[in-house]
């Protein structure tokens, strides 16, 4: 029975994928082990009805080595330290990470299962040990677009992306709603119907611009705004999590670098959860809009297509309606004014699921399933 250490399994992307793993079963026929770098010794969590032994120390390479399979949703810093002196001493096991640190790697591979299976069946036969999920927003845009990608349509995209609160972490949706509580309980007295619609707004301008206001983890209010930045600032401008879509978009789908370029502006909105993007593309040709429909639909089987009607958009095609959900709606299909090569899109889809937990749990289910694990 293949022994699965799994460490960083309470965070956020880790609870999400614990759960996944229990709706689908993913435990049976394997022997977990659940690491903690803070709290050795604890039970761990129970599993199936059946509860798991005492943690081990995540930092523990013996402990570790004894794995046939680590699938660690700890974070860079923690793979960055591990990752390397594991694999030194001669560690051959199955190494899936949800961070970035080894997406870039030589000998790892991104991966996403409905769109570059392909790439991960060739990568195992190959060798490669250490698969990683990609950046939240690049998944869910290649889930949306694979239909396109396949068929060589796409020339360039430029992303402007929608992101939710919990992309930060779950401090950062902690801080948001008390955001909310503030700007709520500063204009509680201005809500009347009859009261002087300025003072209700002069009331959250000043709730937003004042001292107290809770910002310590977005730096700046997110309720009641929209922030243009995320992550840390690259040469030339971008942003990384910017930097990121051309670059693991090349890695998934094997481009070449720079063969289709994809740049755009990354912004945090007030949504809690599921990442929103829109999409200007430039297509290789003049397709019609009805093929280019049918192409996204067949892509995978979790893309929807939502009709460009204002009702279905507004029931369909938002962060509230896709939290939770494995599908992922793109609408807003049509063709821009600057002429029949270019398509706008907007899509939204969960990003702790496809976007983070699920590409991991299917990379372990794809190795039990061609039996490079065992199970009992
Ligand atoms: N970088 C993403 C965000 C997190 O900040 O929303 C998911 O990769």
């Amino acid at each position: 029975m293949a022994r699965v250490g799994f460490v960083g399994w309470r965070g956020m992307v880790g609870s999400v994928l614990m759960q996944r793993m229990i709706d689908e079963g993913d435990f049976a026929g394997l022997s977990p082990v659940f690491f903690s770098t803070s709290q050795v010794g604890v039970p761990g969590p129970e599993v199936g009805g059946t509860a798991s032994a005492p943690m081990e120390n995540a930092y523990d390479l013996d402990a570790l080595a004894a794995m046939d399979v680590i699938v660690t949703c700890q974070g860079g810093d923690y793979t960055k330290a591990v990752h390397e002196p594991l694999r030194g001493r001669g560690w051959a096991g199955y190494w899936i990470d949800a961070a970035s640190a080894l997406r870039l790697e030589r000998d790892s591979l991104i991966v996403l299962d409905p769109v570059n299976g392909d790439r991960i069946e060739r990568a195992l036969e190959s060798g490669i040990r250490t698969y990683v999920g990609g950046n939240c927003t690049v998944s869910l845009m290649l889930m949306a677009l694979s239909g396109l990608f396949r068929e060589s349509l796409i020339e360039w995209i430029s992303p402007m992306t929608y992101q939710a609160a919990s992309g930060a972490g779950a401090a950062n949706m902690r801080e948001l709603v008390a955001q909310m509580g503030a700007i709520h309980a500063g204009a509680r007295n201005h809500l009347d119907p009859a009261s002087a619609i300025l003072e209700l707004d002069r009331s959250v301008g000043a709730t937003l611009m004042a001292d107290a206001f809770p910002r310590q983890h977005f730096g700046a209010p997110l309720a009641g705004n929209v922030l243009p930045w995320i992550d840390s600032e690259m040469p030339g401008g971008q942003s990384r999590e910017e930097w990121k879509a051309e670059v693991e978009t090349a890695r998934i789908l094997g481009l070449a670098d720079g063969a289709v370029p994809i740049d755009g502006l990354c912004v945090r909105v007030g949504a809690m959860r599921s990442h929103a993007q829109a999409l200007t593309i430039r297509l290789s040709e003049d397709v019609p809009i009805d093929r280019i429909e049918s192409l996204i639909a067949g892509g995978n089987d979790w893309v929807r297509v939502v009709p460009n009607e204002r009702e279905r958009t507004l029931q369909q095609l938002t962060p509230a309606a896709a939290s939770g959900r494995l599908d992922v709606p793109i609408g807003r299909l049509r063709k821009l004014s600057m002429g029949g090569r270019y398509l706008a899109a907007f899509t939204v889809g969960d990003q702790l699921l496809w976007g983070a937990a699920e590409p991991l749990r299917r990379m372990l289910a794809i190795l039990r399933r061609s039996g490079r694990i065992s199970v009992e």
